[in-house]
């Protein structure tokens, strides 16, 4: 399952404080939200953090949130280790994602790469349509032929190919938009639009969420199983 973590901005306006003061409430969303994962069993969470677009927004908001995600990553290495979660990173191709921010990073994959328990993936600096591109260049560099791409080829290429598809996608703040995530891994996904803004979603609007989605009838394009009796 998948997170869009939006509102922090509107969180803080609403306070009369900074937009990065959002951005700053939203960390102890985050935690939780991984605690809430675990407990429930989820076995993938991917978080969007950062999107492409996030580079059209004002130069000290992103400086601020680039500083308080180094910060985050440094505080809670130990916490996530100790709890089995393998972390990575979705993105980070930019040259304007500061050096230090990328070695966190990458220092946070390395230990805990070996865990096994839930996969944590962070989307930072990340664009669905930009990993679609590159899987298509990839494609091309390998040189393989028209005919052999299919969709688990194509998927092969992709960023992070063993993530699977997305179940599950929970935006918050009310917004009714994917805004580029994950593109590929969403075609199917079921979506639930919380109204509340991300620094104020709690475990139980996580568990609500969860709820509302088992209610949710998956059909993939068939029929429903209980459609058959009827006349
Ligand atoms: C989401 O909150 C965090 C990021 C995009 C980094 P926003 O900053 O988009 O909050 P709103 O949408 O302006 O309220
Ligand atoms: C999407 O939120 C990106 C993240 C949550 C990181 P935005 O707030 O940037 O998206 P738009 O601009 O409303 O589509
Ligand atoms: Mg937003």
């Amino acid at each position: 399952m998948a997170c869009v973590m939006d509102g922090n901005g509107r969180w803080a306006s609403r306070r009369s404080l900074p937009r990065s003061s959002g951005h700053s409430a939203a960390e102890a969303t985050v935690i939780e939200v991984i605690e809430a994962a675990r407990r429930a069993g989820v076995e993938w969470l991917s978080l969007y953090a950062f999107s492409t677009e996030n580079w059209r927004r004002p130069r000290d908001e992103i400086a601020a949130l680039m500083l308080l995600v180094r910060r985050v990553v440094r505080k809670h290495a130990p916490l996530l280790h100790a709890r089995g979660v393998r972390c990575r990173f979705l993105g980070v191709s930019d040259s304007r994602v500061p050096a230090p921010l990328a070695r966190d990073f990458a220092d946070l994959t390395l230990l805990t790469g070996a865990n096994r328990g839930m996969t944590l993936t962070v989307a930072f600096d990340h664009g669905g349509r930009r990993d679609i591109v590159e899987a298509a260049r990839s494609l091309l560099r390998a040189g393989v032929p028209p005919e052999a791409v299919d969709e688990r080829t194509f998927a092969a290429h992709l960023p992070f190919p063993d993530t699977p598809d997305v179940d599950l996608v929970i935006r918050t703040s009310g917004e009714q938009r994917i805004s580029n995530f994950m593109l590929w891994q969403v075609a199917y996904a079921e979506l639930v639009f919380p109204p509340v803004l991300w620094p104020d979603f709690r475990a139980a609007h996580f568990v609500e969420c969860l709820h509302t989605y088992r209610q949710r009838d998956r059909r993939f394009g068939g029929v429903a199983p209980h459609a058959n009796g009827e006349t």
